[in-house]
């Protein structure tokens, strides 16, 4: 009896083992997903603003979300993605090129965005010309000086610096019918998140955002009132019929060509009132498109690099080399 039941389990044996050796394989094997993961990279598809890895139209469009064998229909082809001009005047002071390097950092991560830089001077610099070719940026240097009598403490800066920047997109866009283009005016020192683009991307006429760090306040913004302006959370001049500080909005390019007279003013112009001054050319409050979830997010600074102590730099160079700063 004994030999019989031996010789049944080495009968059996080998087939136990490759049942065993089988069923292992296959709990090691990760399960096939139900749907292929669609790929996400952080530099990948971001458009409507920032390269950030969200796909537009989402997980719910296409082939990630479906499992059929059978391929979808093609999609219709994608409208051209809205350029962003950001005009960016700037003047040489030791804290420049620091400055212009955050900038481009940020400016280098948005797709499809054309820089023009504009700089306050009677000639294009050499520190400027070189930082813009090595930026790996699309962008337009211009320059034009501030007259010696607008520059005094309490006046206006840089309006004949956007408006050359005005001047150059009104020429380049003139003669053709506009391509989608939004404009934004970014102050070299001010902090941009990559979700500001993504808001302003979309902008049909003019658009409208908090602002933080400005107006002796943690924050500036439009207050809004079932999707409109209705008027402005501001600690400083709230009689601004615009309230809001230069980072706080963006045109499109439509806009701006079919104002064309529509420019920044010296003449009258008071303190604080730049913004308002141009945007009462070109639009209304009850016009204008609120983002950033109805202005209750910051999603740009009014931040402002302190004055470099340069007390010990010697009144001779002093050093072996000459270096760039
Ligand atoms: C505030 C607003 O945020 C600016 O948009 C506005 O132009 C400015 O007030 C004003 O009073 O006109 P604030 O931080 O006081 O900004 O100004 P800055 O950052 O010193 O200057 C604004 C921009 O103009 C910067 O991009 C700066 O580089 C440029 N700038 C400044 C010049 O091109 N030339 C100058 O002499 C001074
Ligand atoms: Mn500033």
């Amino acid at each position: 009896m004994k030999s019989v039941l031996f010789s049944r389990f080495f009968i059996l044996l080998p087939w136990m083992l490759i049942v065993i050796i089988m069923l292992d394989v296959d709990t090691r094997r990760p399960a096939p997903p139900l749907t292929p993961r669609p790929y996400f990279s952080p530099y990948a598809g971001g458009r409507w603003g920032a390269r950030l890895p969200l796909r537009r139209g989402g997980l719910g469009r296409g082939r990630e979300q479906r499992n059929e064998s059978r391929p979808p229909p093609p999609l219709p082809p994608e409208p051209p993605l809205p350029t962003i001009y950001a005009i960016t005047p700037t003047y040489s002071r030791p804290v420049q090129k620091a400055e212009l390097t955050r900038l481009a950092n940020t400016f280098r991560q948005v797709a499809q965005l054309h820089w023009i830089l504009v700089e306050d001077a009677s000639a294009r610099s050499e520190l400027v010309s070189r930082f813009l070719a090595r930026a790996g940026l699309p962008s337009t240097h211009l320059h034009v000086p501030t007259p010696r009598r607008y520059k005094r403490p309490g006046l206006p800066r840089a309006t004949e610096q956007r408006n050359a920047g005005l001047a150059w997109l009104r020429q380049r866009h003139g003669h053709q019918r506009a391509q989608p283009g939004v404009l934004f005016f970014a102050d070299d020192d001010n902090t941009y998140s990559l979700e500001l683009f993504q808001e302003m991307r979309t902008t049909r006429k003019v658009s409208v955002w908090p602002v933080g760090l400005v107006g002796g306040r943690r924050y500036e913004r439009p207050l809004v009132e079932n999707g409109k302006v209705v008027g402005w959370y501001t600690g400083w001049r709230a009689d601004r019929p615009f309230a809001i500080d230069m980072a706080g909005f963006a045109v499109s390019l439509q806009v701006i060509l079919s104002n064309p007279k529509a420019v920044f003013k010296r003449r009258g112009s008071q303190p604080g009132m730049q913004e308002s001054d141009f945007l009462k050319q070109i639009t209304t409050v009850e016009e204008l498109e609120p983002k950033a979830s109805n202005c209750t997010k910051v999603l740009v600074w009014h931040t402002r690099t302190e004055k470099v102590n340069l007390a010990n730099e010697p009144k001779y160079h002093l050093d072996t080399v000459t270096i760039e700063v």
